[in-house]
């Protein structure tokens, strides 16, 4: 696809830079109109917003029309914290593929771009901002934002990821407190990402993963999660497979699946250790948004072999019922 940016840049006293970007669409959408996005950056606040000028409600390229289904609540504003992570990515696709509006939190623009940028020509708002920096966490960025779904982390142990001190320590909880303190009261629901062990970082096997302090400190940002006020979900993870998809396009993702092993166990009482794929941890975010009884609960979730409950919202009610007993 050739893409031509024409940025169109105010005097340097003016604090917005409006971007305009116009994309070619690939010969099998010649019949569309041509993509055009207005970027607009709000220089005080790092924060970027970019909009759609021609707003259309499907997803182009290769998603068929029968994979975008019917907007259940127009009212509904998702925003996804984290969302060009493997989890994240994946909540953003499934998103757009229910034509829900979401918002994207991310800390790199051209990052954001190359995963996202032309793969679609349905509204994108994307707001740049690192957690750990909390002037960066401005409420104009919360406006409107009816659901949170926080999928952010960084690396358990030391690697290029924790560069400018991008540590369990400031990502997993000072950059979760910051976040969630910076939320709006009439968010309804914060769906927020943790991991199994995290209490039991000082047992033998868990005190290794923590060996810096990721379990302690995923922890400390689910005890503030809890107390925040905001009806929550905590999702905990095993170890995390399928993706993260870095060269990915949308239409892509959405048809990635995690193979066979597709089944789901939900537990609760921090027992449960296996495996989970990311595409499930994306469904089950999405799930918990709207599923009454998932509020104020957190839930251990592993993939094994076997049919999944895919987007069966009935299937996922009793998989959460289902929960206590997996205790
Ligand atoms: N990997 C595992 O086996 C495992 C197991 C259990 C639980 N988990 C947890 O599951 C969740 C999702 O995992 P994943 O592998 O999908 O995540 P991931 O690919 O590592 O993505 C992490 C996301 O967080 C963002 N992020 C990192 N630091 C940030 C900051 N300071 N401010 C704003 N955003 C920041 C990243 O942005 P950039 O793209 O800019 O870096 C990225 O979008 C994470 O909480 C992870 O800890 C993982």
């Amino acid at each position: 696809m050739a893409t031509r940016l024409i940025f169109n840049l105010p005097p340097t006293n003016q604090t917005t830079y409006k971007y305009f970007a116009t994309c070619d669409p690939p010969s099998s959408l010649t019949s569309n109109p041509i993509l055009l996005r207005s970027f607009r950056f709000h220089k005080n606040h790092s924060q970027l917003s970019v909009n759609t000028a021609r707003r259309r409600r499907r997803p182009s390229s290769s998603l068929q029309t029968q994979d975008v289904q019917d907007n259940p609540n127009p009212g509904k504003l998702v925003l996804v914290v984290g969302a060009t992570g493997g989890v994240g990515q994946l909540v953003v696709a499934s998103l757009l593929s229910r034509n829900i509006r979401s918002r994207l939190l991310i800390r790199d623009l051209e990052k954001g771009r190359a995963l996202f940028g032309e793969q679609y020509d349905k509204d994108l708002d994307v707001v740049v901002g690192d957690t750990r920096n909390p002037e960066d966490l401005n409420p104009a960025m919360f406006k409107d934002v009816s659901h949170v779904i926080c999928c952010t982390g960084t690396t358990a142990f030391p690697s290029k990821r924790w560069d400018g001190e991008n540590t369990p320590e400031k990502v997993d909880w000072e950059g979760v407190r910051n976040f969630v303190s910076s939320l709006p009261t009439t968010v309804k629901r914060l769906v927020h990402v943790s991991s199994v062990g995290v209490t039991k970082c000082n047992s033998l096997l868990w005190s290794i993963m923590n060996l810096f302090g990721v379990l302690k400190y995923k922890k400390m940002g689910e005890d503030f999660v809890i107390n925040a006020g905001i009806p929550f979900t905590i999702i905990r993870p095993g170890r995390l497979t399928d993706g993260p998809y870095t060269s990915y396009d949308l239409n892509t993702l959405l048809k990635a699946t995690a193979g066979v092993r597709r089944a789901v166990i939900i537990g609760q009482g921090d027992k449960l250790q296996g495996e989970t794929s990311r595409h499930v941890v994306a469904e089950a975010c999405i799930q918990a948004l709207d599923i009454e009884c998932t509020r104020g609960q957190i839930y251990e979730i592993n993939s094994i072999e076997g049919e999944g409950p895919e987007n069966d919202v009935d299937k996922w009610v009793n998989l959460f019922k289902d929960a206590a007993t997996n205790k």
